[in-house]
């Protein structure tokens, strides 16, 4: 298959054809995910809930994160692989943040990286694009600012709209390729697509967008607790496994498994 590349987010946009994306953060789903014709893999931060069982994203470094990229990277033939930037690895300046995507470019074979942040990540985003590397923007609720946003909050309601629309335009003005819009009313994310020269992905932004962008333990139904919303289930993963997991124990307790069928003569 022809690998999926910047220009085939512009071309979708100009199309109208929805780009989807998927979380990943390993070789096995990378696999399934790019076999089924998703457009682009995200190596999220969240691996911070997913993988590495921390309540939040705020502390996962980029050491955590260039494995699982390398895997996803090198598990797909078509799919385009997106790294993501953790907290702490871009906010002191446009040198830290290329510092930061360089590594991520050399080091794992990813073909962008994504950032958090509107007008106050502009700087970072032309330096990255400037040496070559294209970046995915990130608007809207900003899982990295939890704290200073004042939870998981809905942006871009009422007045702030202005914000989102001024944060799309900026990020797009500093050379982002495509802008992730989360958690924000259906509305808004049209006005920000039709604003935008560059493709919009909805999470948790309602239909009007170019694309749409799911955490994949989310949408399998793998996540532990509460599920946002926006997220619709399409698959029982977590109820698969886990009967699997007991009829396995229950068939190794009575002596029914392993039978000669699954033995050595
Ligand atoms: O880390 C992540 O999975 C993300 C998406 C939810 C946008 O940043
Ligand atoms: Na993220």
């Amino acid at each position: 298959p022809k690998r999926v590349r910047t220009r085939h987010f512009q071309n979708a946009k100009r199309e109208g054809i929805k780009i989807t994306g998927l979380t990943s953060y390993d070789m096995l789903t990378a696999r399934i995910f790019d076999e089924a014709g998703i457009d682009f893999l995200l190596v999220g931060d969240s691996a911070g809930n997913n993988v590495f069982g921390y309540e939040t994203t705020l502390p996962v470094k980029v050491d955590d994160l260039i494995p699982l990229t390398r895997a996803v990277a090198g598990a797909v033939k078509r799919a385009f692989v997106v790294a993501d930037m953790p907290f702490g690895s871009y906010e002191n300046g446009p040198e830290e943040a290329l510092h930061t995507a360089v590594r991520f470019m050399k080091e794992t074979g990813a073909h962008a990286v994504k950032l958090e942040g509107g007008e106050r990540s502009h700087k970072q985003i032309r330096r990255i694009v400037g040496a070559g590397i294209p970046v995915m923007a990130h608007i809207g609720y900003t899982p990295q600012s939890e704290h200073g946003l004042g939870g998981h909050v809905i942006q871009g309601r009422g007045e702030g709209v202005k914000q989102l629309l001024a944060d799309a335009r900026s990020v797009q003005e500093a050379g982002a390729f495509a802008v992730v819009l989360e958690m924000v009313p259906a509305d808004a994310a049209r006005q920000v697509t039709e604003l935008l020269e560059i493709p919009t992905i909805s999470v948790g932004a309602g239909p009007h967008t170019d694309g749409q962008l799911l955490v994949w333990t989310d949408w399998a139904g793998l996540t532990i607790g509460r599920v946002p919303k926006f997220v619709k289930q399409y698959a029982d993963l977590a109820g698969i496994l886990s009967q699997a997991a007991r009829e396995w124990r229950e068939d190794v307790e009575s002596g029914s498994y392993p039978n000669a069928e699954h033995s050595y003569e």
